[in-house]
């Protein structure tokens, strides 16, 4: 059926690969793409997409009560795909602010803007034919020890800045299914990887080191766990809620693939000595790895229990982690220019603060 969808954060890493997903397979889903362009956004991100009569960028922020109503009004909106947010934990720790403007702020003003255009005025689409999707993450249930798994019965118990807004915003999303039965969907997912994905996350970050034949650094024991999930099988999933979903339930979305950091970092140094030739030193990049003071507050271990969206709406995810990650290697290998040009002056300025002296 033919959709109006406001997507934002759409130049994001998550974002962009929803955008080209849909634009490819959803032919008659049109998109406003609302980004405030911040240090993660990244509009050459959509190059080759960008110029589709289908896509319409707009550079502004989500907490812009005025910009984000004219933008329900001038393009009668009857979906939203909310991926917008700060995402970055260690961000959220040494500068929490902007996590709770965008992450809860933002949030509210677009729910307020979509309860105003879809349940406070007549819509010839009629409410039941809307949806806001907000895109949340697994690190709203806090952290696992060595065994079970996260439902979406799980109890919210975030344990950093970043983790506490994104579970404000999902209370805020319900809060707004309970009280004016706007219908909403909420996902909970786990750690993406894949194409675009800015290196200041575990595996673009190791590859873009590893690569240069710089350290590649492992927070504390590198005996974390995450559970990775490709991100093309992530978008796939969000269709899928937003076509099938349930108003007022969450999914939680899962990879199947629980891994420790360590054997990550090793994986993908094992697949640069093979795709991009040795270091001019000759040594193994494993030899590159280097234990670092751990993350303050780190979460151990995240795994979901993604049973409720298998039986329900019939998802699975179709990347295995070895292949996902040779594939992921492979594109930012094909993709040099993209990834020379985010690891710009200031990225080189966020390094140095993050990581010097570790
Ligand atoms: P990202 O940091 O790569 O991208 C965020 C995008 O939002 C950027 O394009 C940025 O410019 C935009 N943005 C930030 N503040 C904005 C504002 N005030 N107004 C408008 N745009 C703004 O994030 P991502 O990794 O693509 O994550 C997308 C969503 O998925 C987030 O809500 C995140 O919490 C959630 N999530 C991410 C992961 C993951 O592994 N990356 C896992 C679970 C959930
Ligand atoms: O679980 C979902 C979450 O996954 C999302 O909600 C977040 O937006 C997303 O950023 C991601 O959070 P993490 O903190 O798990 O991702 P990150 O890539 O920052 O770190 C992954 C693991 O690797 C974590 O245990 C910390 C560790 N790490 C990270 C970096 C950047 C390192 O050991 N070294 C590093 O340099």
């Amino acid at each position: 059926m033919a959709k109006k969808v406001l997507v934002t954060g759409g130049c994001g890493f998550i974002g962009v690969n929803f955008v080209r997903l849909v634009l490819e397979a959803r032919e008659d889903w049109e998109i406003v793409n609302l980004d405030k362009l911040t240090y993660a956004g990244n509009l050459r991100s959509l190059d080759g997409v960008a110029d589709n009569p289908r896509h319409h960028f707009v550079k502004g922020d989500i907490c812009d009560q005025h910009l984000v109503e004219s933008l329900f009004l001038e393009h009668d909106i009857d979906t939203v795909v909310h991926f917008a947010a700060e995402s970055h934990v260690d961000r959220s720790i040494t500068g929490p602010a902007d996590f709770i403007r965008t992450n809860i702020f933002g949030t509210f003003t677009l729910l307020e803007a979509a309860r105003k255009h879809w349940l406070d005025r007549p819509r010839q689409a009629g409410g039941d034919e809307c949806c806001f999707l907000h895109v949340s993450t697994d690190e709203v249930y806090g952290s696992l020890g060595a065994t079970g798994y996260f439902t979406e019965l799980t109890a919210y118990d975030p344990r950093s800045p970043y983790s506490a807004s994104k579970a404000s915003s999902d209370h805020l999303v319900r809060s707004y299914f309970h009280t004016y039965g706007l219908p909403i969907l909420i996902t909970n997912c786990s750690n993406n990887y894949g194409p675009f994905q800015f290196p200041e996350k575990l595996i673009p970050l190791a590859v873009n080191n590893a690569l240069q034949g710089r350290e590649v650094p492992v927070y504390g024991d590198g005996g974390n766990v995450r559970d990775w999930l490709y991100v093309q099988d992530h978008c796939e999933a969000i269709v899928r809620v937003l076509e099938k979903g349930v108003a007022g339930e969450s999914y939680n979305i899962g990879g199947h693939n629980e891994k420790r950091n360590l054997e990550v970092a090793e994986l993908l140094c094992d697949i640069l000595d093979r795709k991009a030739g040795p270091l001019p030193s000759g040594q193994p990049r494993r030899q590159l790895i280097t234990f670092v003071r751990d993350r303050l507050g780190h979460d151990r271990r995240y795994a979901i229990d993604a049973g409720k969206i298998s039986s329900k709406l019939g998802w699975t995810p179709k990347m295995t982690f070895d292949v996902g990650l040779e594939k992921t290697v492979d594109w930012y290998l094909s993709n040099r220019t993209w990834l020379d040009a985010v690891v710009n002056g200031s990225y080189r300025q966020y390094y140095q603060q993050m990581y010097a002296n570790r």
